[in-house]
């Protein structure tokens, strides 16, 4: 079975490959490299010893995905590509809706002109908004989400589940991440955020390595146990052999399916810090700040829809999570620049 990779240059993307190609199957990535670099592709053929066909490529470029798709004869998709900076969707809007909706558009159409209807998309644990009940099951309804990036993962999820309604020889599964961190075991490939990271455990990895002198909490006026946010973070890899568990689903013609990605656990920023820590031996000073417009005090899942239906769970613990991405920013501390 041949797997169309968009985005599998990207964090998320790139472990899923070599999951991917661990587990026997055939893939073609597409990425146009605006938030990645094409070495990562090139250490995952370290990884797995095998070639990663790989094609530059925008998905809003109908002609470029034509051509692709004339070319490898591929029987589902798995779509990572898309902008996902939170607060750079605030200020560009326009661009995250073009960027995210209209390439997707773009690629289900392409995808169906070719008779390729099965996809497995990258929606996020952000379609909730502020959760109605926790833990989150895929039952909790949806909800307001604070940003323009948000919106998209939740109109997309409603876009392509209408699609599948329309034609039901589309096989649509949705994929709720929760907090991916960590990196492969190998320490070669990781997540490489350009400038300022946005997100916890890559800013995290900085003030450990000593680019940045110390982490602000953001908040700790927060209803949890210390204060300060919880979250569900998962091991990148986990997540990664959760794509394989939804493409052998997705082979049972299963029609719409939604599920929760995460580790059923929740941890406080101060726990992530604690963790941290005691995995690798290394300070993480830190500073008590104001809270972060649009965040939620807790987010975590109920992971058991897809242990029943997929036969899948996290098996990596916080400690593992915390020495993986530490193991991947020590080892490069520039990413993939070198
Ligand atoms: P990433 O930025 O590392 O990967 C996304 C990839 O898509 C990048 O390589 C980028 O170059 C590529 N891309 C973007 N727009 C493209 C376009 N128009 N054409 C072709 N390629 C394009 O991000 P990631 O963390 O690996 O996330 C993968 C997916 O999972 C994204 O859709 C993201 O929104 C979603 N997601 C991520 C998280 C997270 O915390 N990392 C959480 C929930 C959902
Ligand atoms: N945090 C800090 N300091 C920082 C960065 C983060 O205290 O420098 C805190 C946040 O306030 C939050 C927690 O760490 O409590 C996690 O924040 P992240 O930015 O790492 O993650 P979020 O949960 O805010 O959001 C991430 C992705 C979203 C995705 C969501 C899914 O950025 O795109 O996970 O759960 F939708």
């Amino acid at each position: 079975m041949k797997i169309l990779v968009t985005g599998g240059a990207g964090y998320i993307g790139s472990h899923t490959v070599v999951e991917l190609q661990e587990n026997g199957y055939d893939v073609v990535v597409v990425d146009n490299l605006s938030n990645s670099n094409s070495k990562s592709l090139e250490r995952v053929e370290k990884i797995t010893g095998k070639k990663v066909p790989f094609y530059k490529a925008d998905i809003l470029d109908r002609e470029a995905l034509n051509e692709i798709l004339d070319k490898e004869k591929v029987d589902a998709c798995i779509h990572f590509a898309g902008l996902k900076a939170v607060g750079e969707s605030v200020q560009k809007p326009w661009e995250y809706y073009e960027n995210n909706i209209a390439g997707t558009l773009t690629l289900v159409d392409v995808m169906r002109q070719h008779g390729v209807k099965n996809i497995i998309f990258s929606s996020s644990a952000t379609v909730y908004g502020d959760p109605q009940f926790i833990p989150i099951t895929e039952e909790c309804p949806k909800g307001r989400c604070t940003n323009p990036y948000g919106w998209t993962k939740s109109m997309l999820e409603e876009i392509l589940s209408d699609i599948q309604k329309a034609d039901p020889e589309w096989n649509v599964i949705l994929l709720r991440y929760f907090n991916p961190i960590g990196a492969h075991k190998s320490g070669t490939i990781g997540e490489n955020p350009n400038g300022i990271p946005n997100n916890l455990m890559p800013y995290v990895t900085q003030v450990a390595i000593g680019k940045r002198d110390h982490l602000t909490v953001f908040g700790n006026d927060y209803d949890t146990p210390d204060g300060t946010g919880v979250r569900d973070y998962i091991h990148v890899v986990d997540l990664a052999k959760g794509h394989v568990k939804a493409l052998n689903k997705i082979k049972e013609n299963v029609g719409l399916k939604v599920y929760n990605l995460g580790t059923g656990i929740g941890y406080s920023v101060l726990d992530i810090v604690k963790n941290f820590e005691e995995a690798n031996g290394v300070k993480i000073p830190y500073e008590i700040g104001p809270r972060r417009a649009g965040d939620i005090a807790t987010c975590y899942s109920s992971a058991e829809k897809a242990k029943e239906e997929l036969g899948w769970v996290a098996e990596y613990g916080i400690k593992e999570m915390c020495a993986d991405s530490w193991n991947w920013q020590k080892n490069n501390p520039n990413g993939y620049d070198v």
